[in-house]
């Protein structure tokens, strides 16, 4: 067998993937020849040498900038290509994928353009990848609730492509209650809710994503541990959290993976499961995370196992699916 079959990964399903997150230097530069545009790197290797963040905003100036690249329905349906053929070499069978459409639209790039290009690509992913997709369109906090209630609107003619909304971009400042009527107004058109609480933000935005906006799953979560009470709450409910661990070191919210809070939250009964957030620039796609803190934390294989069934446990695949998985 070769090297690539040697260790055959774990089958999973990715819960927390920006597809803007994995655009590699490699694909940046293509899409910049292609469209025209210039980046302020001179090569892939010092665009590179720009992915050391001191924080989540440090890490989100270069996520937003690089996006310039990505201009017609071919950009995004070549980004979503790509994320598949990585996904399926780490084993992902399913994967719910994020995207920030604010971030286009405010270039000049319609909803629509995303939207179609995305789907091109994720329409081939069970034929091609043996993947099977959904879309989360996600707002971003640090704009106004008024422009994610123009977003969620301009998205309504595309509302059956779209699995769910969540809440993404800079959290400290922006809590979960801000978005109160949008989210209101996805779960009556029939959507899933999930939103980015906890991951720079006080246990205080865990509490309001799950009151308020009366989120299905909350994205990173890794600070509710500073709570019990809601730790009580996250257990007693099952409330899945979608943890990124290399995430969570890259942007430093977590000093050393070594003190990753994972078998802590395990330890407490919560439903966690391992993503990889924004792959092309923290060092790693779904199977390295659970690689990453198998090495790390010392995870046995009953271990790794529990976290790949909590990510099919924590998807949104109707249950028949689901049940085939677990
Ligand atoms: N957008 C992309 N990645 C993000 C993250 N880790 N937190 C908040 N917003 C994001
Ligand atoms: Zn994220």
């Amino acid at each position: 067998p070769s090297a690539a079959t040697a260790h055959e990964p774990l089958p999973k399903a990715e819960l927390h993937l920006h597809i803007e997150g994995t655009l590699e230097p490699e694909l940046a530069f293509a899409l910049a020849a292609r469209n025209g545009v210039e980046l302020p790197y001179a090569t892939e290797d010092e665009l590179r040498r720009a992915y050391s963040f001191a924080d989540l905003q440090s890490f989100l100036n270069l996520y937003y900038a690089l996006m310039a690249v990505l201009r017609t329905e071919d950009d995004f349906a070549d980004l979503a290509h790509a994320y598949l053929a990585r996904a399926k070499e780490q084993g992902v069978r399913h994967a719910e994928i994020f995207f920030d459409p604010q971030a286009h639209t405010a270039r000049g790039v319609p909803i629509g353009t995303v939207i179609n290009g995305l789907a091109r690509a994720l329409d081939s992913a069970p034929e091609t990848y043996g993947i099977s997709t959904r879309l989360i369109m996600c707002f971003l906090r640090d704009e106004s609730a008024g422009s994610a209630l123009t977003t969620f609107e301009a998205a309504r003619p595309y509302f059956d492509r779209i699995t769910a909304v969540g809440l993404d971009s800079a959290e400290v400042g922006h809590p979960p209650s801000k978005f109160k009527e949008v989210f209101a107004l996805a779960r009556e058109a029939g959507l899933k809710c999930v939103a980015h609480a906890g991951e720079e933000g006080p246990p205080a935005y865990v509490w309001e994503a799950l009151d308020v906006l009366g989120v299905d799953r909350i994205d990173h979560g890794v600070r509710s541990l500073e709570d019990e009470r809601l730790v009580a709450r996250l257990v007693a409910d099952q409330v899945p959290l979608t943890v990124c661990p290399l995430s969570n070191v890259r942007l430093r919210v977590i000093d050393d993976l070594a003190d990753h809070p994972l078998p802590a939250m395990l330890d407490a009964g919560l439903l966690v499961t391992v993503n990889s957030d924004d792959p092309a620039y923290f060092g790693g796609y779904a199977d390295d995370n659970f690689t990453a803190v198998r090495d790390a934390l010392g995870l046995d294989p009953d271990t790794l196992r529990t976290l790949a069934r909590n990510s099919f446990r924590a998807s949104f695949l109707d249950e028949a699916t689901r049940a085939r998985y677990l």
